[in-house]
């Protein structure tokens, strides 16, 4: 797009050119050349080991991608945030889940009143909770402990928590299940209380708003099914609730006690770290959860206080810019060598597509480009699926590849081949296979056996799946798609394209439900969408 105002800054112009003088130079050479490019293009920040080296940059593109970062005012977007100032312009809204895990409690103020005692008073209302639940202290209506977790929510209050909980799994105990339901399909909710016992179960709704039409139905289906058993007295000792709005928690009828609030200064899909996370300090414990708050505190701190060209979420978020503006790649795969990461591509995909997946800049003005197609998977599993497409595909994708050095059995066996397969995959996608490598190969088959490499993947390697190095990983994510907005110019915080799709919901309930006057929603409607709905209602028995 010309006359864009990103394209006609110097520091973009000059990414273009750079980018074109280095089109056709391969990471083979770019390794051949440089013996330390490892040492020169990899970071260590405490557990975390982050190698770009496999990216297709040279240090002239890193300085060029800095130049443009200041260019765009990532230090003062990144400043304001801390700050608390209203970032969040379309909602009107400051962004601070960095204050959840703010414990070195300092201030943190919005519209200048320090909003740390309430977070502190939440998070120790949390652990009191959980721990009593642990402990066996707070009884079901029947008298019995609880022991089964059932969270249930949707978005940033499901898929946050889900994954938490699956990665911190080593820390849970055996006498404690937790479970997650998003689905409204009834399979999930019906699955999730399969062989519970009403009387030992606790559901958790987690919902920001207490309004979304997914989560309210299926809080309605876990009351009914503790009322049908224990009785309506039995809600207030099976229920828990997080939400800002206290009083459609309070209306459903869990007890004050087991409601703990949220802020509209949490995003929905940054809200693991607050009470949203309450299934995972039941099931994984406070400590567990405290570490991953520090995790993530150690990674804001470092966001905040280093140097642009020295700080891992602005370099990590710099090369997708590059990628995406520069060498027209349109997604990025997570790969996830550790089978306790495998959820991280689903939780990822929500914070950076619904951050970042915007048409117009934060002034309504259209954007040059924003945030990648997010998709990935478990990486052993990937590779016997679609990472043909990764290798040989004609859309080179740039690749994160995320693993632990020591799993389960330590750096036993299952490490050593989980490990061998992840390094070997970046090295594959980086070096390919020319036809010099394939001389004993029939002619026929070489193109077919040729691998044009030169395909970027950064590595990041946690020495050890702990709460802490999960904590400072997710955090890592969420900064970079913060800054990866700051220069798309997009409002990283707001979400007004989950709207529509939901008012048009709404309207069609009732023709679906097939009620009175049910013609109406129907009315001015296209002939796939009135088609459709008639196909379900000839399902149902009854005519449209
Ligand atoms: O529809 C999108 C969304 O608003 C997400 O941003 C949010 O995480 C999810 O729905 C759930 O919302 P709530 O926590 O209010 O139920």
């Amino acid at each position: 797009m010309t006359g864009h105002p990103l394209t006609t800054l110097p520091a973009w112009q000059a990414l273009a050119a750079h980018a074109a003088a280095l089109r056709d130079v391969h990471l083979r050479a770019l390794f051949a050349d440089d013996p330390d490019r490892f040492q020169r293009f990899s970071f260590t920040l405490g557990p975390l080991l982050a190698d770009y080296s496999k990216q297709r940059v040279t240090g002239e593109t890193m300085g060029l991608l800095m130049e443009l970062a200041r260019a765009r005012g990532v230090e003062a977007g990144r400043a304001a945030m801390f700050a608390g100032a209203r970032i969040n312009t379309t909602e009107n809204r400051a962004v601070l889940h960095v204050a959840l895990r703010n414990r070195a409690d300092r201030a943190m103020h919005v519209d200048g009143v320090d909003i740390m005692p309430e977070v502190r008073a939440t998070r120790a209302r949390m652990n009191a909770f959980a721990e009593s639940i642990r402990a066996g202290a707070w009884l079901g209506a029947t008298g019995k402990p609880i022991r089964h977790i059932v969270n249930v929510g949707i978005g940033g209050s499901h898929l946050g928590p889900m994954f938490v909980a699956e990665a911190l799994k080593d820390y849970q105990r055996d006498d404690l299940s937790v479970a997650f339901v998003s689905n409204p399909d009834r399979a999930q909710m019906d699955d999730a209380l399969k062989g519970l016992d009403p009387a030992a179960t606790l559901f958790i709704i987690a919902s920001k708003t207490f309004t979304t039409a997914e989560t309210t139905y299926n809080a309605g289906i876990a009351r009914q099914w503790i009322v049908d058993s224990l009785g309506e007295g039995a809600v207030g000792k099976h229920f828990a609730a997080i939400s800002t709005n206290l009083k459609g928690a309070a209306a459903f009828g869990i007890s004050a006690d087991a409601v703990f609030p949220m802020w509209d200064w949490v995003g929905g899909r940054y809200s693991v770290w607050s009470a949203i996370g309450l299934a995972v300090v039941i099931a994984c414990g406070p400590e567990a959860f405290d570490q991953l708050l520090a995790g993530a505190e150690a990674m804001d701190r470092h966001f905040e206080t280093a140097s642009l060209d020295q700080n891992l979420p602005v370099m990590l978020a710099m090369i997708g810019v590059w990628h995406a503006d520069f060498l027209g790649a349109a997604a990025l795969a997570v790969l996830p060598y550790d089978h306790r990461l495998r959820l991280l591509p689903a939780h990822l995909q929500q914070v950076d597509m619904e951050s970042n997946g915007k048409g117009v800049m934060a002034d309504g003005t259209p954007v040059l480009s924003s945030g990648p197609i997010i998709f990935g998977g478990g990486g052993s599993d990937s590779q016997h699926s679609f990472f043909q497409f990764l290798h040989q595909g004609p859309h080179p994708i740039p690749c994160d590849f995320i693993g632990a050095l020591k799993g389960k059995d330590g750096t036993g066996p299952s490490r050593d081949l989980l490990l061998a397969n992840m390094f070997a995959q970046t090295e594959a996608l980086m070096r390919g296979r020319t036809v010099a490598d394939l001389s004993a190969t029939p002619p026929e088959l070489q193109p077919h056996r040729m691998f044009s490499g030169n395909r970027s993947s950064t590595t990041l390697l946690l020495e050890e799946l702990t709460a802490y190095a999960l904590g400072m990983l997710i955090a890592l994510y969420e900064h970079k798609v913060f800054v990866q907005g700051l220069i798309w110019g997009v409002n990283s915080f707001d979400q007004w394209g989950v709207e529509l799709g939901k008012e048009l919901a709404k309207s069609l309930e009732p023709a679906l439900l097939n009620l009175k006057g049910a013609g109406a929603p129907l009315k001015n409607r296209d002939s796939s969408t009135a088609g459709l709905v008639a196909a379900y209602l000839k399902a149902k028995g009854v005519s449209a």
